[in-house]
């Protein structure tokens, strides 16, 4: 039996049964592909049915606000996801009468959908012969083809693009689906489970024994080092924070004032010191605990233009990951 027969004998038997495998509704599989793009399915779970039941449809995400949006992505990250989904959600609703585009060349011009996302998309709502390719996949192919072709090229995506799509069969969703269920399954990074892999006669990477050679991939990205510096102001129960309106990561949130001329007189109590890696970053954050009187509280809160709130009601605010882990999780 070839390669994608086995594949579709597998995933009768394997298939994980997901909220969002339910459903052809466009609208729904671009949430869950958005979600789980960048977050592991048990991490998602909830988050998915909660952003559903809130925003059930386009028409009501095109209408909520900013912050109700950004508040239902909290603790996820990546805060740039839940922008583009409002943003594309109003343009579904204001240029496209509400209905959402039924073919990949279409999907793929909305903001935030990408190659993999219009692919997802487009097989899984219209049955579109369009092969998924994110790193589960790229893997995997890899794998069961012999490539040694590097995945982090360009050429490569085309390369498995133009190799997959006319071996798609009759359910492509179905197929993209199964290479996701099979590649966090079967045919994991590390350890794929060979021995028990029903493609095994059909994998050249375990014929040739490199499975544990491939995927090849360069690793491409520079990271840059950066620095951040808050101040993490209190009175009392009252505390300081701003709203980021500026282009650069994670605009829209909360965050506390940026430490500066303002605070270099107070005694610092505590320096916190956090490293969030980011895709193209490595953050070191320090945020510097201070104790401040009534009175310059209030005055330093008037200078730098920032939110007077009670500690309790920070949990009302969304804010970046690192930020959020510090003060929910710690
Ligand atoms: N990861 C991304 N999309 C997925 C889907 N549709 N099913 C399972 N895992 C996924
Ligand atoms: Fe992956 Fe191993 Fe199966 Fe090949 S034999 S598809 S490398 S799990």
């Amino acid at each position: 039996m070839n390669f994608i027969s086995l594949l579709q004998k597998w995933y009768k038997i394997n298939k994980r049964l997901l909220p969002w495998r339910e459903t052809l509704s466009p609208y729904n599989i671009w949430i869950s592909e958005i979600i789980f793009q960048q977050t592991r399915i048990n991490q998602g779970y909830e988050y998915y049915l909660n952003f559903i039941q809130r925003f059930p449809n386009v028409k009501v995400l095109a209408n909520a606000s900013e912050d109700e949006v950004l508040n239902s992505w909290q603790g996820l990250g990546y805060y740039s996801r839940a922008h583009n989904l409002h943003f594309t959600a109003k343009y579904i609703v204001n240029e496209l009468n509400g209905i959402f585009p039924n073919s990949y060349h279409e999907i793929i011009k909305l903001k935030g959908i990408g190659k993999y996302t219009a692919a997802a998309i487009a097989s899984i709502s219209f049955n579109e012969k369009v092969p998924a390719l994110d790193g589960n996949a790229f893997r995997v192919y890899s794998r069961v083809f012999g490539s040694e072709k590097d995945i982090s090229k360009n050429s490569t995506f085309t390369y498995f693009f133009d190799l997959i799509k006319p071996l798609m069969p009759e359910n492509p969703g179905d197929f993209n689906q199964a290479i996701m269920d099979f590649g966090s399954m079967v045919c994991t990074p590390l350890h794929p489970k060979c021995d028990q892999c029903i493609i095994q006669e059909e994998c050249l990477a375990y014929t040739n024994n490199l499975q544990n050679v491939l995927p090849i991939k360069s690793s491409s990205v520079k990271i840059k080092e950066e620095n951040i510096h808050y101040a993490y102001l209190f009175c009392k129960d009252l505390t300081l924070i701003k709203k980021r309106n500026n282009n650069s990561i994670w605009k829209g949130l909360y965050e506390f004032p940026l430490f500066d001329q303002n605070f270099k007189n107070y005694q610092i109590i505590h320096n916190h010191q956090i490293k969030h890696k980011l895709s193209h970053r490595l953050l070191t954050i320090t945020i510097s605990e201070i104790e401040i009187d009534e009175n310059d509280f209030y005055q330093v809160a008037h200078k730098i233009n920032a939110i007077i709130l009670n500690k309790n009601n920070l949990k009302s605010y969304a804010f970046p990951k690192p930020m959020e882990n510090f003060l929910f999780y710690n």
